[in-house]
C-alpha cells in the first residue's frame, strides 16, 4: 500500500489533538479541513448552531485542500461528533468526489454520545471505498494517560498488509 493521509476536521481541538498523535505514530501526512465561513458560537450557542446545521443536512464550502489524491491510497478522517453523527465539513468531503477507491479509518472524538456515528458514515462513504476500522474517543481531556496505549491498540487491529507497509 502506498501513502496515508490523515484529514480532520477540529472546532475546538480535541480531534486535532487526537490526528495529531496518530500522525506521529503512522508514516502519514496530516491536513485539517477548514469551512470557508466557521462557526463563531461558543458556551450553548455553538450546541444549537452547530447542531442545526447537522439536522439541515449543510454542505458548507470549504476551504481549498490542496491536496492530490492520487498520491493516497489510505485515508483517515477524523471528526468531533455533533447530534450523534459527523460534522457538516466532513458531510462536504463525503458527499464531493475526492474519496473514491480508498482504503478508509475512520475516528472521532465525543463526550459520551456518539449515537451511530459509524453506521451514518459508512452511509455516506462512497462504495468504492473499503473500511479499514473506526474507532470513537470519549472525553480526551479526562483520560489523557489512556489515550496513546487506546492509539497504538487501534493501530495493531489494522489488517497487517497495511501495517507493515506504512
Ligand atoms: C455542535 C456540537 C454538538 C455536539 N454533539 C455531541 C453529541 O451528540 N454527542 C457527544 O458525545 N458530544 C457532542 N459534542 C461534543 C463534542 O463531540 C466533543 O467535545 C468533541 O471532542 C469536540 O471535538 P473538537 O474539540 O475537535 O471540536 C458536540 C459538540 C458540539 C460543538
Amino acid at each position: 500500500m502506498g501513502k496515508t493521509l490523515i484529514l480532520y476536521y477540529s472546532y475546538e481541538g480535541h480531534t486535532e489533538k487526537v490526528a495529531q498523535m496518530f500522525t506521529s505514530y503512522l508514516n502519514a501526512d496530516l491536513k485539517r479541513i477548514q469551512p470557508i465561513h466557521e462557526m463563531a458560537q461558543k458556551g450553548f450557542g455553538k450546541y444549537v448552531w452547530g447542531g442545526a446545521m447537522v439536522v439541515m443536512k449543510k454542505e458548507p464550502e470549504l476551504k481549498p485542500l490542496g491536496i492530490d489524491f492520487s498520491l493516497y491510497d489510505t485515508i483517515w478522517i477524523g471528526t468531533p461528533v455533533w447530534a450523534w453523527t459527523f460534522t457538516p465539513p466532513i458531510l462536504t468531503l463525503l458527499k464531493s468526489d475526492l474519496i473514491r477507491d480508498k482504503h478508509i479509518v475512520f475516528f472521532y472524538t465525543h463526550d459520551g454520545g456518539p449515537g451511530h456515528i459509524e453506521k451514518k458514515f459508512l452511509s455516506c462513504l462512497h462504495p468504492s471505498n473499503r473500511m479499514l476500522g473506526a474507532i470513537g474517543f470519549e472525553s480526551i481531556d479526562e483520560h489523557p494517560d489512556q489515550l496513546a496505549t487506546k492509539m497504538e491498540n487501534f493501530i495493531q487491529t489494522l489488517p497487517e498488509s497495511y501495517r507493515n507497509n506504512r
